[in-house]
């Protein structure tokens, strides 16, 4: 196969029980490129991000990351997911390990990196998240906005050539919001190609390549970020976003 996407997802089906769950869903992303995915509760925006990362395996359909089709590549899903990094709703943090060992744990355990390595990535990751007078902190001494910072310097820490973040602000206070979106924003200014699922329309204005839409587990939409804000959108992402904005 000729790469000349750097994950393409090609007809791909889920169901869970009787429920189908994405339907024959269909999306590109270029490397270097941010996507925003939005649309209702229950749509398959998480499923969609997890059957990437190979958490959930589809039923047909194909996956190609890097020019690679890894949809069934159970055995390798470990190696894949060392090159996929994904940062959650409720940050998942060890609670027992501090801030920099939480970021120190995957190299170490995963790339066999020594403590001392391991302990200089972090750091310098602490800082890229803006937190580095954090690092001996642990999770419940720091503000959800702050957390989910660590999480992200955690998933940074593997190197991933994808970012997937799934409502990465949806826990969040709204003034803590803006400081975790902003750490997003420079990593896609930087070239992470990234994955997002958020409402914040705000960021996908400032940050998005490009808009995809999904309802009830098919993707209506899938816009340029300047055809999406400059109105020219299905009816049904129209009427989706009018509600989110109001
Ligand atoms: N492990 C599972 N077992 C059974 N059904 C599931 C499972 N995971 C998701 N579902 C169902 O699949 C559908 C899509 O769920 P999904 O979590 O992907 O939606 P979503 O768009 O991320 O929603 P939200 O905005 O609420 O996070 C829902 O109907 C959900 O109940
Ligand atoms: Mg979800």
């Amino acid at each position: 196969m000729v790469v000349e996407h750097f994950l393409e997802i090609v007809g791909i089906n889920k169901s869970f029980g009787s429920v189908q769950v994405l339907k024959t869903c269909s999306m590109t992303v270029a490397a270097k490129e941010t996507v925003v995915v939005i649309g209702p509760s229950g749509s398959g925006k998480s499923t969609l991000l997890r059957s990437i990362n190979l958490l959930e395996p589809v039923d047909s359909g194909d996956i190609f990351f890097a020019g690679e089709n890894i949809t069934r590549e159970r055995k390798k899903a470990h190696l894949l997911r060392q090159q996929i990094g994904m940062v959650f709703q409720n940050f998942e943090l060890f609670a027992h390990l501090s801030a920099v060992e939480n970021v120190m744990l995957a190299p170490m355990k995963i790339l066999g990196v020594s403590s001392a390595d391991a302990h200089d990535i972090a750091v310098d990751l602490l800082r890229k998240v803006q937190i580095p007078e954090k690092a001996d902190a642990f999770p419940d001494e720091l503000s959800g906005g702050q957390q989910q910072r660590v999480a992200i310097a955690r998933a940074l820490a593997m190197r991933p050539k994808l970012m997937l973040y799934d409502e990465p602000t949806s826990a969040l206070d709204p003034e803590m919001i803006r400081e975790v979106l902003d750490v997003m924003a420079e990593l896609s200014a930087e070239g992470m190609t990234s994955i997002v699922v958020t409402h914040e329309m705000g960021f996908a204005r400032r940050a998005a390549d490009r808009i995809v839409f999904m309802e009830q587990g098919e993707i209506i939409e899938s816009a340029s970020s300047d055809q999406f804000f400059g109105g020219t959108v299905n009816d049904r992402a129209r009427r989706f976003l009018d509600q989110i904005l109001h």
